[in-house]
Order: C-alpha cells, then sequence, then structure tokens
C-alpha cells in the first residue's frame, strides 16, 4: 500500500491486490485474485470511502495518514460506508482507532451491521436518498441501493466532477495488475469479459432486479467515471460497463447452449456429446460443454447467464439427481435466473431419478422446455440416442425466435 495513484486532483485510489485467497467468500474461485478499492478525497473537509478486508493492505492506515500529510491535513472527517461486507468493511476499526472522532456515514441498515461485526455505535451520521455532503471543492449525494449487493448497500455520486462510488456494482475479479484504469488495459477482451461476468452472475446476480431500481435511480445521471470496490476504475468506458451490466441485470443473452451433465460411467457423458454434435449440425454456433464434476459451479453460472440456452444432463444417482447437478440446480433456484431455454436428458439402469427431478426443477424455476427430456436406460446406444434429436432441433428453433 504505497501507490500514488490519483482519480482526480482531489481523489486518490487506495485499493490492494489479494493474490492469496483461493475463493472469494470462501466459495468462488479467484485464479487471477482480486483488489478491494478505497478511495480518499483530500478536501477542506476529508472524506475515506468504504475500507479493504483485514490485513491485505499492508500499512494501509499509515498511507492514509502520509496522503492527508501531502495536503497539510491529519484529521479524518468522514468515513463513508457504501458497502458493510468485510471485504470493504475490514479496516474500519483501523480507521476508527486511528481517528476516533471520524464522523461515520452510513444508513441505518448499515449502523445495524457496522455494531454486528465491529461494536461500533458512535459517531454515526445517517443519510437517506439524495441526502448531500459538501467537503468544500466537492459536494456528495447519496443513492440507496439496497440488495446490490446487501441491504445496505449505497452509492455515493461525487456531484462536482460526476464520479459514482458503485460500491460492488461494476466490480470483476482479478487483481489490478499495475494498471488500475479501464483504458490501462484491454478489458473488453473475452477473458476479462467472462471474468466480469462471472463476478456478476456469482456476485450480484441474484439481485438482477435490484440493479434494475438502482439503474431507474441513478437514470440520466452524468457518469465521468465510475469507482467501483473491486476492479478497474471506469474512467473511459463508464457507458460501457452500464450498458453490461444492464444487459445482465435483464438476462439477454447470447444466442448459444451450455450443455452441463453429471456422468458416472460416461453413459450420460455421451449423450451429452450427441446432443452438442446435433446442435451443431441444426445451425447453433455457440456451444459449450461442461462436466458438472470437473467444473467449478462458479463457471458454470458464469456460461448460464452468457447463453439463452441450457441442457441439462443427470444420471440417476440413489433414486435422485447426480450431487454435482443437485448442487447447480439448487443455486440456480436460489438465484433465480429467467429468461432461459432449457431442455433435459439423463440415464438410468433402475428406477430412475435424474431426469424426474430434473423435470421438477424446470417446473419450479419456470423455464419453458424446448423437447421432451430423454432418459436413457443403460448404453446410450445410436437407436436409443435419436430422441436426443429433437432436443438440438427444439433448441435451434428457440433461439432462431430472437434473432
Ligand atoms: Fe465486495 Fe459485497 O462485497
Amino acid at each position: 500500500m504505497n501507490l500514488k495513484v490519483k482519480v482526480s486532483d482531489r481523489i486518490y485510489w487506495l485499493g490492494t491486490n489479494d493474490r492469496r485467497k483461493a475463493l472469494f467468500e470462501n466459495l468462488w474461485p479467484l485464479p487471477d485474485g482480486v483488489s478491494y478499492n478505497s478511495y480518499l478525497i483530500a478536501d477542506d473537509k476529508t472524506a475515506l470511502l468504504d475500507t479493504i478486508e483485514m490485513g491485505t493492505g499492508g500499512d494501509y492506515v499509515g498511507w492514509i495518514e502520509h496522503l492527508l500529510g501531502e495536503h497539510g491535513r491529519t484529521d479524518l472527517d468522514y468515513l463513508i460506508i457504501n458497502h458493510m461486507e468485510p471485504d470493504h468493511s475490514g479496516e474500519i476499526g483501523d480507521i476508527v482507532r486511528r481517528w476516533p472522532n471520524v464522523q461515520i456515514i452510513g444508513n441505518g441498515k448499515t449502523f445495524k451491521i457496522l455494531e454486528g461485526y465491529y461494536g461500533i455505535t458512535e459517531n454515526l451520521v445517517e443519510v437517506k436518498e439524495g441526502d448531500t455532503l459538501a467537503l468544500g471543492h466537492h459536494t456528495l449525494q447519496f443513492v440507496m441501493t439496497p440488495w446490490v449487493h446487501w441491504p445496505e448497500t449505497m452509492m455515493t455520486y461525487d456531484t462536482t466532477e460526476q464520479i459514482l462510488f458503485s460500491a460492488d456494482a461494476f466490480g470483476t475479479f482479478g487483481t489490478l495488475d499495475g494498471a488500475i484504469f479501464d483504458d490501462e488495459i484491454d478489458c473488453f477482451d473475452e477473458k476479462y469479459l467472462s471474468e466480469m461476468r462471472r463476478y456478476y452472475s456469482n456476485i450480484v446476480g441474484k439481485y438482477s432486479n435490484m440493479v434494475q431500481k438502482a439503474f431507474c435511480k441513478l437514470g440520466t445521471v452524468p457518469l465521468k467515471a465510475i469507482c467501483p470496490l473491486h476492479g478497474p476504475i471506469w474512467r473511459t468506458n463508464p457507458a460501457k460497463v452500464v450498458e453490461l451490466y444492464d444487459r445482465w441485470s435483464r438476462y439477454e443473452a447470447e444466442d448459444g447452449v451450455v450443455i452441463i451433465y453429471g456422468s458416472m460411467y460416461g453413459n450420460n457423458a455421451a449423450t451429452a456429446d450427441y446432443i452438442a454434435r446435433k446442435c451443431a449440425e441444426a445451425g447453433i454456433r455457440k456451444i459449450k460443454v461442461h462436466d458438472a464434476s470437473k467444473t467449478h459451479l462458479s463457471y458454470l453460472i458464469n456460461d448460464i447467464w452468457r447463453y439463452r440456452g441450457v441442457i441439462l444432463g443427470s444420471c440417476a444417482y440413489n433414486t435422485n439427481m447426480f450431487p454435482t447437478m443437485e448442487h447447480l440446480t439448487t443455486e440456480l433456484l436460489h438465484m433465480g435466473v429467467k429468461e432461459k431455454h432449457l431442455a433435459l436428458f439423463g440415464s438410468y439402469s433402475w428406477n430412475g431419478g435424474g431426469v424426474r427431478n430434473l423435470k421438477c426443477f424446470a417446473e419450479t424455476i419456470g423455464w419453458p422446455l424446448v423437447a421432451e427430456p430423454v432418459d436413457v436406460f443403460g448404453t446410450p446406444t445410436p437407436d436409443k440416442l435419436t430422441a436426443c434429436d429433437a432436443i438440438a432441433t427444439g433448441m435451434a428453433a428457440a433461439l432462431a425466435q430472437h434473432e
């Protein structure tokens, strides 16, 4: 934590990179790490916007002292808490111990969690929708954006420089390897875009309707830059990342299909490959096949968010779905994913259970089936597999409706 990175004349990025953590929220893989961003405004009044995960920033407090000192200041006047999840609130205790008179700005829900986590109940300044805070040159306005991603989440808009401090929204997985700003990195190549969508779908996607409500509130507010709590600062392409979030939160997807299967001895895997081939013959150009036992749930959800077509297959396992498919379908129900075309297949050796339970999932989640489910008894021989042809043609026809 010794990088002096200016967002503008009096605004500093105070972020850190976490390359040690294997799983975000102890759940989602971080092959390329993650950044935690906080920001300091050194105006007539000084304000810190959010903190970082505890222990990831070296001498975080010392660096804030240093930057304040460069502006002839020692006091931190305000700590603005846009989001209380510990990856951003982890250093609040250190901040309050160093600056015991700091005024802590949040909303009612913020303070309830603040007390629960850190026992802090003093120097609290509650703000509501549209309230403002004058720092001198900068005037900040607060926008309540509950459930993007926790109930207390809010955003802070710098009306002077038209910069939005957006909390988790517009964030991404991956560390900031030298490049802090979007124009210093190729943010829209497929790999980067995929990690951004994986972050959205895994972390924020469940609350897509609340993302849409936040967009309604922000409306036509001019945005010169967006400063999220993870990933790059969007100073050149803020409109582009807003457009991506808008599409993802409306479940707008690509014309393609992801086929995900659970298979114990390879029979269901063979059926998946057969269906994939038939999808290609039916004219579908984007097809991805995953073995749910091999590919982490995080990436399965990412591809389900990416493609409009979803084909799920499960062998029977103790008269139920295969456990990895059960895990996936439970998570999809929990997330309330919408706007998909669905097909189902499976295999069994005695009295089934895979397809039977996939059908229950289909009814609950409400995705329309493009064809009758196919449950293959025993080895998927060519004569049995022809029943799957209708899955491919049905999916191609469903996707064609969107062209
Ligand atoms: Fe990055 Fe919801 O915390």
